[in-house]
């Protein structure tokens, strides 16, 4: 069994192992204790999950009820929210129960953001089930639902109690699903860790446990250092700019993954010209994209709502070489520069 700890405002571990989800009860006891808890899954989740960690939670003595959305990024809304926090109060969950968020990236935040809000928070054990959430969005608390204006408008800094990557979940994954998970992992090495990249040349399937444990390594050092998202985090944002003014503009069915490779892609050609190349055969090695049909202004325009921005400025990651990344505050009248090359040069 593989463990990262994490130490900010809250000490929780990562635990990677392959079937950890049908230990939840056990693992989770340990952490929590039991009690009353809501398992928050999706309609894909539910049918190949659900079963198996509500079975786990009751045999370990956890009282279960069940929130199943519909999955898809349009799922994340206040709607969704609101209708999660009334499930939770008719069910008289208080604040020693618990939320364990079942899923990919939109079960995690808006569970997260469920657990976070309710009676001003209680337990959350997060558990997710794609290779993305595994690597990034179960790890450093963002949680968080979208406005009709921008992705990830309203959230909150809420850390979990336990994270459990089950790799037979991420191994078992539909290609593109995976794939999804590929362009987050292509970040990591993008920002600081060339060798990464080169692990990346090779199998990602035949590596996993190695990569899974680096990536949420690394962003267990950053979020250690800049929780809330003041400095160093941001990094973590490389092609983040670009990804979300694509989702939104193709009203979420372009896939996060997919988006983050496109605007890794588009900021690299505009900045470090020479590593362009290398990075846009790596990404597509992966069969993620690294061109859009958005225009630069379109993505401008929609990239103005974006909560990085601060008055008229906002802060880009920006290549420095390959495999390496820093912070670069520009205007706002400069973003055009960056966002220039929508397709290959
Ligand atoms: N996904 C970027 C972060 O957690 O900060």
């Amino acid at each position: 069994m593989r463990k990262v700890t994490v130490t900010g405002s809250k000490t929780y571990d990562i635990i990677i192992e392959k079937g950890c989800m049908e230990r939840v009860g056990e693992l989770a006891k340990q952490v929590i204790g039991v009690g009353k808890s809501i398992l928050i899954t999706d309609d894909i989740v539910d049918g190949l999950y659900g079963t198996i960690v509500e079975t786990s939670l009751r045999s370990a003595g956890f009282d279960v009820v069940k929130y199943v959305i519909p999955n898809g990024e349009r799922s994340k809304n206040g709607y969704e929210f609101l209708k999660i926090l009334n499930y939770m109060a008719e069910n008289e969950l208080t604040r020693s129960d618990a939320v364990f968020a079942l899923g990919g990236g939109v079960v995690g935040d808006l569970a997260g953001f469920s657990a976070a809000s309710y009676m001003r928070g209680i337990k959350l054990v997060q558990i997710p089930t794609t290779l993305l959430a595994m690597v990034d969005s179960s790890v450093g608390g963002k949680t968080a639902i979208d406005l009709p204006a921008g992705k990830n408008l309203v959230g909150a800094f809420y850390q979990p109690d336990l994270v459990l990557c089950d790799l037979t979940a991420a191994e078992t994954l539909p290609d593109a699903v995976f794939a999804d998970g590929c362009a987050e992992i292509i970040k990591y090495g993008m920002i600081c860790d060339e060798e990464m990249l080169e692990k990346l040349e090779g199998s990602v399937h035949e590596q996993i446990g190695d990569i899974v444990e680096r990536c949420v390594s690394i962003k267990r050092d950053v979020v250690n250092e800049d929780e809330h998202d003041h400095g160093l985090r941001q990094l973590l944002n490389f092609g983040h700019t670009p990804a979300h003014a694509i989702e939104q503009n193709s009203n979420y069915t372009i896939s996060h993954g997919r988006a983050v490779a496109i605007g890794m892609a588009m900021i690299t050609r505009a900045c470090l010209p020479e590593a362009a190349e290398k990075l846009e055969k790596l990404i597509e090695k992966y069969d993620l994209p690294t061109e859009t049909d958005y225009t630069t202004e379109q993505l401008v325009r929609t990239a103005l709502s974006d909560k990085k921005r601060k008055g008229n400025t906002i802060t880009l990651v920006v290549p420095e070489k390959y495999g390496r990344c820093e912070l670069k505050k520009i205007t706002i009248d400069e973003i055009a520069e960056y966002f220039r090359c929508t397709k290959k040069q």
